[in-house]
């Protein structure tokens, strides 16, 4: 999971490029590179770094040595997979000549094959990517007289794996040529440029007119003009892609980080992925799903299927569906769903949550519904995202580009947007009263101002936050949607303040982890009255019994939690669908104040990766 970005016909292309790569740092911050095509000379020039975090500002410390007249131009940021995070493997990579270079993000999973039958045949490698062998292989097709488009074209059916491509060629000065497989990739122009890009983020500055590429499509970017041929190499037309976001929606806003601008953000992104869906009388406008009443009412099973935040999301989003629509759900994580041959049918409708609409995992399990015959419905933040385009019906949240790697207001839009769904489906199937309905409708739609409500409480969690900074283990318990919340608030923790946490349902400790509460434990209890409150008031007098330090999430006004806990996280009382959103927003304050305490990066954390395309 990488980046990759690429201009032609541009003014300044080296400053696009640079910026480019700054928008697509989310995708990986192992290293990065560019190279350049030097318009009168015909020569090759290539920069690289890999010091992790800091590549791009190094890069644009030396591109002062930069040849002045730059026809085609690619740069690529890079989350190590094959090789490590070097400068050798660092993108981009060239061919023995030194005149073609290639960016790629994904997986070529058959290169040492490849590799074996290029250095056979004379070529040389420098480097332990699975990418390098593009460029040679490009090389070879040049060397026999095609031109860069069909050079590539010929290249594509010997990859197998996922990837997006995208080369120069010092003999082709103002060209670009790329491809994609699975991966995302948008290609652009302007009225003298081109761009290609792994995000509409990073395309947006050169122009809004962007385009689509199916997969194994090949794009040749020249100077204002975009032209395609398909696999068997017939020319064809681009798909043009409506753009909403702006390039201001992907900058900081003043905050010190993309995730406090995304928590921020959080009551906004609730608001426009409720907008015009539901009514306070409970009546759902979800016309875009595209699947009719009866549809949804014969169904006999939804499965959701997601990694991660997402999984956690589903975990509630299961509970909605039975409850509220009284119909078998089960959850999966996906890249388990995707090889446990699950039974599946028509009668089954497939549910892949995934804010990027592009993680390989929940991408494979979508497409190994299909196969098996299930409705899939993909629910996804990226517009046109990969799994969007594959699946039979989608929904959007609407929550904006979110930069940071842990996932925040994308998180709480899918939590939203699955009650929605859920209360859609229970009307489809007459399964609600009119007055549960209009409830449930009110509970979702005081969203917005819950979360404003718990965001301005940001002092009072970070306090409690700052008590436990120093802290080593941590339990999250909950029960039912309580648990889906105390996964979710482990994982943060876990990814951005590197504290080994775990997150049990509550009752579940008995049965083992007990054992591993003494004194000085740290409990992290979701014991709000929405919940099993009286149950999990038990659970944790079961660990206080054994010297557990409780933080309780509670209910405003809750003397009683607050007198077995050591700490508080308050939060307003709300109806049972949106109390799971609303006792996230302090623990993933918890998560972030630690984490900024202990001085680690919360928009990148280390070894992680914002949209993981790989298995
Ligand atoms: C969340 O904070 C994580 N960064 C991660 O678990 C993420 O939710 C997961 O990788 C799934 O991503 P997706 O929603 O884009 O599919």
């Amino acid at each position: 999971m990488c980046g990759i970005i690429g201009v032609t016909g541009v003014a300044e292309p080296l400053a696009v490029l640079l910026a480019g790569l700054r928008a697509l740092e989310y995708r990986g911050y192992d290293s990065a590179g560019v190279a350049l095509v030097e318009t009168g000379g015909s020569e090759l020039w290539r920069l690289r770094a890999a010091e992790r975090g800091r590549s791009i500002d190094k890069l644009a410390s030396e591109v002062v040595a930069a040849p002045l007249d730059v026809g085609a131009a690619i740069g690529h940021t890079r989350w190590a997979t094959h090789g490590a995070p070097t400068e050798e493997n660092a993108h981009p990579h060239l061919d023995c000549s030194g005149r073609v270079a290639v960016v790629h993000n994904g997986i070529i999973e058959n290169h040492r094959e490849l590799a074996a039958q290029l250095a056979a045949a004379g070529h040389r490698f420098s480097s332990a990517t699975d990418t390098e062998v593009v460029a040679h292989l490009v090389e070879e097709e040049r060397g026999a007289g095609a031109p860069l488009a069909e050079a590539l074209r010929r290249c594509l059916p010997r990859l197998r794996g996922d990837f997006a491509l995208a080369l120069v060629d010092a003999g082709s000065p103002e060209t670009i040529v790329a491809a994609r497989r699975t991966a995302p990739l948008v290609v652009g122009r302007s009225d003298t440029g081109a761009v290609v890009a792994s995000d509409i983020a990073a395309a947006l500055a050169t122009t809004r007119n962007l385009f689509l590429l199916d997969e194994d499509q090949v794009a040749e970017l020249t100077p204002g003009a975009i032209r395609l041929i398909d696999a068997a190499g017939a020319e064809c037309s681009p798909r043009p892609l409506a753009v909403s976001w702006d390039v201001a929606a992907a900058q900081k806003d003043g905050h010190p980080d993309f995730m406090a601008k995304e928590m921020a953000e959080q009551p906004l992104a609730l608001r426009e992925t409720l907008l015009g869906r539901l009514e306070a009388s409970g009546a759902t406008e979800l016309e875009e799903l595209g699947l009719d009443g009866p549809v949804l009412k014969a169904f006999r099973r939804v499965v959701l299927v997601a990694c991660g935040s997402s999984y956690h999301a589903c975990l509630s989003g299961r509970n909605a569906l039975e409850s509220l629509a009284g119909v078998a759900a089960e959850v999966d994580i996906a890249s388990e769903f995707r090889y446990r041959d699950a039974v599946l049918g028509p009668d089954t409708l497939v549910v892949a949550v995934s804010q990027s609409g592009e993680t390989l995992d929940t991408l494979h399990a979508q497409r190994e519904a299909k196969r098996r015959g299930a409705t899939t419905l993909a629910l996804s933040n990226v517009v046109d995202s990969v799994m969007a385009r594959e699946a039979d019906a989608v929904l959007y949240t609407r929550a904006g580009p979110e930069i940071g790697v842990a996932s925040t207001k994308c998180h709480l839009a899918q939590r939203a947007m699955l009650g929605v769904l859920a209360l859609h489906v229970a009307r489809a199937r007459g399964a609600l009263s009119d007055d549960a309905t209009r409830r449930h409708a009110a509970d979702l739609l005081g969203l917005p101002d819950a979360v404003s409500d718990v965001l301005a409480r940001a002092e009072d969690h970070a306090a409690v936050a700052a008590r436990h900074a120093a802290v080593r283990d941590v339990y999250f318990l909950g029960r039912r949607d309580g648990f889906s919340v105390a996964a979710e608030g482990a994982l943060k923790l876990k990814e951005l303040a590197y504290v080994r946490a775990e997150a049990y349902p509550a009752a579940e400790m008995k049965h083992g982890p007990i054992s591993l509460i003494e004194p000085g434990a740290l409990v992290v209890a979701v014991a709000t009255r929405s919940g099993l409150w009286e149950k999990v008031m038990a659970n944790i007098a079961e660990m206080r019994a054994r010297g557990a330090t409780v933080v309780a999430v509670a209910t405003d006004g809750d003397a009683e939690t607050a007198a077995v806990a050591d700490d508080v996280l308050l939060v307003p009382e709300t109806g049972p669908l949106a109390a799971p959103i609303v006792e996230i927003v302090p623990l993933q304050r918890f998560a972030y104040e630690i984490a900024r305490a202990r001085g680690n990066d919360v928009d990148r954390p280390r070894n992680l990766a914002k949209v993981v395309t790989v298995e």
